[in-house]
């Protein structure tokens, strides 16, 4: 029964370098759809989620959210991964008078009166994972990342915090966000001649995998110099070989093993749809709630026309996997809870510490 449907648009990608992640975010994007529909749709009307695989190209992000907007007349996008694609979505978004609903952890300092950010931003996601890094670890920090705007924005944050601690960054590289191995050979040089106490990684994807197996083949010790990170998740320690992630650390505000109610009932039906090897991540469960606060939205709004729904989360909360989260009404980012993790990539999952 399409026709009298609420339609949504869902861009997440498939194939490329954040894929794993992506995969992830898709996969929770439909449990949620699907469970509402199971459940009676929205004021007796299914969602109905059209989705498309921009496979990691930003230009393709660009044209499909365009399509969705334009062509397929949508005007809630779900989706984005990597923050350059956010940045291409958002304005199209925006000229079209729509709604993008954004769940995946960023460098924060962005508001948009059309965009709702359900991941974590810097103010959750960096600070309190200096201080442990400081507290545990020692103030001389080596940042490795990505070439695009997540990785300078959030390194200039940990920067400022670290100096501000009396630390000191004692390198920042970039690698190419479609990495090689190669390009991880002067990341183990500079870790070797520079002896930092922490690597602080925001290498995205694929590049994720090379940097810990690097890591590991150059013989250093995650109980001694862990690599912490936001980007290796449950998504990209499954892509790694066993053993390789192990000791590592990871901040996040949702853990595939936290131990609550809400996280288990949602982690098993994840796994029972989807399959019991697939990740859940934090990416995917932000992917989920914001489904879920999406249908909350609408059926109090009684519309799917953006500024009702816009009227109706301001100030929302809903009871996530992670815990009660709400929608501040003045950014439209998410009060959310933040952890932080240690990798078992033996049992490949993340745990919290
Ligand atoms: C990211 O680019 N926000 C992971």
């Amino acid at each position: 029964m399409t026709g009298r449907n609420w339609r949504i648009g869902a861009l997440f990608s498939r194939s490329g370098v954040t894929a794993a992640a992506e995969v992830a975010q898709a996969n929770a994007t439909l449990l949620a759809c699907e469970e509402i529909n199971a459940a009676g749709g929205v004021l007796g009307r299914e969602i109905d989620p059209v989705f498309y695989d921009p496979g990691c190209s930003i230009e393709r992000y660009q044209e499909l959210a365009v399509r969705l907007l334009a062509e397929d007349r949508i005007q809630a996008v779900f989706g984005c991964y990597m923050s350059s694609a956010r940045k291409v979505v958002l304005p199209e978004v925006e000229a079209h008078r729509g709604l993008l609903f954004y769940p995946t952890f960023y460098e924060g300092f962005e508001y948009s009166s059309r965009c709702y950010y359900t991941g974590s931003s810097s103010n959750q996601n960096a600070v309190h994972l200096a201080r442990y890094l400081l507290e545990n670890y020692g103030k001389r920090i080596l940042l490795v990342g990505s070439n695009y705007v997540f990785p300078y924005e959030y390194n200039r944050v940990i920067g400022d915090l670290v100096k501000r601690a009396g630390g000191r960054i004692v390198d920042e590289i970039y690698v190419p966000v479609a990495a090689a191995p190669g390009d991880f050979e002067r990341v183990i040089r500079q870790t070797r001649q520079k002896k930092p106490d922490v690597i602080v990684s925001t290498v995205v994807g694929t590049g994720a995998v090379m940097l810990y197996e690097a890591y590991h083949d150059a013989g250093f010790d995650a109980a001694l110099m862990p690599i912490a990170s936001l980007t290796t998740t449950e998504a990209e320690v499954a892509e790694m070989r066993p053993e390789i992630a192990e000791g590592h650390l990871t901040s996040a505000s949702f853990f595939e093993t936290l131990d609550t109610p809400e996280a288990r009932r949602f982690v098993a039906a994840f796994k029972q749809r989807f399959g019991p090897a697939a990740p859940v991540t934090a990416g995917a469960e932000a992917a989920y709630f914001q489904v879920h606060l999406y249908a909350r939205a609408l059926a109090a709004a009684g519309q799917d026309a953006p500024d009702a729904i816009s009227a109706q989360l301001a100030g929302m909360e809903i009871e996530a996997p992670q815990g009660r989260v709400r929608i501040d009404p003045g950014n439209h980012h998410t009060e959310l809870w933040s952890r932080i993790g240690r990798a078992s990539c033996r049992e490949r999952v993340c745990s919290v510490v």
